[in-house]
């Protein structure tokens, strides 16, 4: 019997952590926030709870899509840290998933794949065979990662992006949307693009 779970956040993303766990059959009881008061509302259904004041005997699961503010929320809080497979998604043998991470509807991870702590696999994204994935990593809606590609720490591959494969992304670099990495990224940059090449960023 599974314990039930309080997703930390209570934004769009905490939503699909909610839909996700209750597809792969999780009870939901709380979305933590960092409130100190008494917070009140709720997110589809599920009671908002002050992240100072968790409920015992619960799992945690992150509910928030920034990879900043994941690492630091991890480093905050205690757990214990579940993770969470969409009953629609496919996680191929031989493959490891780390502790607090999430795979969403439609989303495949391929043999010998080996993902890290608070990974985010999200909607209809594709990990290919033998790639390593660091921990805090996003991989967007519809993003791809073919075989052997290894993608750091903390990086960003944005919605609809691909890496071509054996390919590196360096930690806490931001792949853009609809970008496509056909060489090494190296840390903390931003590419766009096809082919993806840097940009200096705005914001
Ligand atoms: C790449 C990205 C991070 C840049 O964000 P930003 O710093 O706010 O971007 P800026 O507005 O400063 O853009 C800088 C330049 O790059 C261009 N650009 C930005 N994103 C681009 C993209 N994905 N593809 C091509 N060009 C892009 C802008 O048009 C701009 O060009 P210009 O100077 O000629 O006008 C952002 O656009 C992006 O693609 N984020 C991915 C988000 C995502 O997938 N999140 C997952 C949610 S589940």
């Amino acid at each position: 019997m599974s314990r039930p779970v309080v997703v930390v956040g209570a934004g769009g993303h905490a939503k699909v952590v909610i839909a996700t766990l209750r597809a792969a059959g999780r009870t939901v009881i709380g979305c933590a926030v960092r409130d100190r008061s008494e917070p009140t509302g709720h997110l589809l259904g599920v009671p908002l709870v002050a992240e100072d004041d968790l409920p015992a005997g619960a799992e945690l699961l992150l509910g928030v899509g920034d990879n900043h503010l994941r690492q630091r929320l991890a480093g905050k809080l205690v757990g214990p840290w579940t993770s969470c497979v969409h009953p629609a998604a496919t996680v191929a043998e031989g493959s490891v998933l780390g502790v607090g991470t999430l795979v969403c509807a439609g989303a495949v991870v391929q043999a010998d794949a080996r993902l890290g702590a608070h990974v985010i696999v999200n909607t209809c994204a594709s990990v290919d065979h033998d790639c390593i994935v660091g921990d805090f990593v996003h991989v967007a809606p519809g993003a791809r990662l073919a075989g052997d590609v290894t993608v750091e720490l903390g990086a960003l591959i944005g919605v609809g992006a691909a890496v071509a494969p054996k390919r590196r992304v360096g930690a806490w670099s931001i792949v853009g949307a609809g970008g496509t990495v056909v060489r090494d990224v190296p840390p903390s940059t931003t590419v766009v693009g096809v082919p993806a090449r840097p940009i200096t960023r705005r914001s």
